[in-house]
């Protein structure tokens, strides 16, 4: 990837806009400047079991998934799960339907990856990500913890079959 600087600029943002209003700002500042440093997302975009996705509108960089070959936990029953580990789009690229056209990209690679199913964890919070997930077919399997600003968080864990057309 060329400029692993604007999608960490991109990542940071993103992230900082969504959870304004729902956490500490300086438990944000903290997650963000250990997760969307360049070297961190330097050595996602080149981890061989992870792959970053770009959302484009026209030349701007509009947002960004991460697909992860991780341990899904146990609520996940599914056959070859594969995680969707971000899935996000910039502020004001949001309510245009490029959600929806980028959670098709993910469908096609994770098909392409051999993948049959797809699982994420999400901020139970985060109310329009969970209707989203939910408008996009994921049904609610369990909880799996998740650490965050020193606190131990139990995140709704959503599952779908990969489509078989994306
Ligand atoms: C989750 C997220 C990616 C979903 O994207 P989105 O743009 O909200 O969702 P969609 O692509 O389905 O777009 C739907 C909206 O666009 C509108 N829209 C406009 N043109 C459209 C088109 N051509 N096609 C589809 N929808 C269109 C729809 O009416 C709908 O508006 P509404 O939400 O007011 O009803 C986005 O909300 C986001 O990035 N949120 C912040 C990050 C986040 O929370 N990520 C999840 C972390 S777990």
């Amino acid at each position: 990837m060329e400029d692993v600087g604007a999608l960490a600029a991109l990542a940071s943002k993103a992230f900082s806009d969504t959870y304004r209003g729902l956490d500490e700002p300086h438990e944000i500042a903290d997650y963000v400047a250990e997760n969307f440093n360049t070297q961190t997302v330097t050595s996602v975009v080149s981890d061989p079991n992870a792959t970053t996705l770009l959302a484009e509108v026209g030349t701007e960089l509009a947002g960004y998934a991460v697909l992860a070959r991780s341990e899904p936990p146990s609520c996940v029953s599914e056959p070859s799960p594969i995680e969707l580990a971000r899935f996000y789009l910039a502020e004001q690229f949001i309510g245009h339907g490029y959600g929806a056209q980028l959670m098709l990209a993910v469908h096609t690679e994770a098909r392409r990856q051999g993948a049959q199913s797809l699982w994420l964890g999400v901020y139970d919070r985060n109310v329009r990500a969970v209707s989203f997930y939910e408008r996009q077919g994921f049904t609610k399997r369990g909880g799996k913890e998740f650490l965050f600003g020193g606190r131990v968080y139990i995140d709704p864990i959503y599952a779908s079959p990969v489509r078989n057309e994306a």
